[in-house]
């Protein structure tokens, strides 16, 4: 019988959900049966003991993963200690310097919360005002100051956005993505 998994995000400005769709799409290939669970929207997040491997991803804002997110992982995490468990963020510091984004998005979490992901990895988020949907409504009135004065500021300086080594061939992290996809699917067991 297919390997199951379990995706739960959670997505501000939809970095991070593009990202756990094409993760999922990825997994499916591979022959595992995905489940993906955007944890802001769901009222029934299903009990991960039906699953075999469980990706938890978020988008950073301030610092901080979705509330959402925090709380799955708090409330899961004595029974995520005999699951596969893959943790990933999308934020704009992945850009410019992805391991320190792993240290401080994954690896810190990680250790506060005392659990412990086989896999792991962090993937650009949305930087540029282009990037952004502003007609979101769930942008509230003072992130969408924020997100246009970054903007101007970026266009004023003509400050050009540093891109990390690791997203110069790849700046959309979709060859990333993939291979992050493949190697959970091989933690899981898929074949
Ligand atoms: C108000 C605001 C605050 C942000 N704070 C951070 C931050 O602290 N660190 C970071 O690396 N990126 C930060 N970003 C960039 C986001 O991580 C990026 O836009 C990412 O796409 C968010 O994930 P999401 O699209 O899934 O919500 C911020 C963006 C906005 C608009």
């Amino acid at each position: 019988m297919a390997k199951t998994i379990l995706i739960a995000y959670g997505s501000r400005y939809g970095c991070t959900e593009e990202v756990s769709k094409e993760i999922g799409k990825a997994l499916e290939k591979e022959g595992l049966n995905v489940s993906l669970v955007n944890l802001e929207l769901s009222k029934n997040v299903p009990d991960i003991k039906n699953f075999d491997g469980v990706l938890v991803g978020s988008g950073i804002k301030i610092g901080k993963w979705t509330k959402e997110t925090d709380n799955f992982l708090k409330k899961n995490k004595d029974s995520l200690k005999s699951k596969i468990l893959g943790l990933y963020t999308c934020s704009g510091l992945a850009m410019e310097d992805a391991d320190k984004a792993k240290k401080t998005y994954i690896e810190d979490k990680m250790e506060k919360l005392g659990i412990d992901a086989q896999l792991f990895d962090v993937f650009p988020g949305k930087s540029i005002l282009s990037d952004f949907d502003l007609s979101n409504p769930k942008i509230g009135f003072i992130e969408r100051k924020i997100i246009e004065q970054a903007a101007k500021a970026q266009a004023k300086d003509n400050k050009p956005i540093i891109i990390d080594e690791k997203w110069k061939d790849d700046p959309k992290g979709s060859r990333a993505i993939r291979t992050f996809a493949s190697k959970f699917a091989e933690l899981v067991g898929s074949k």
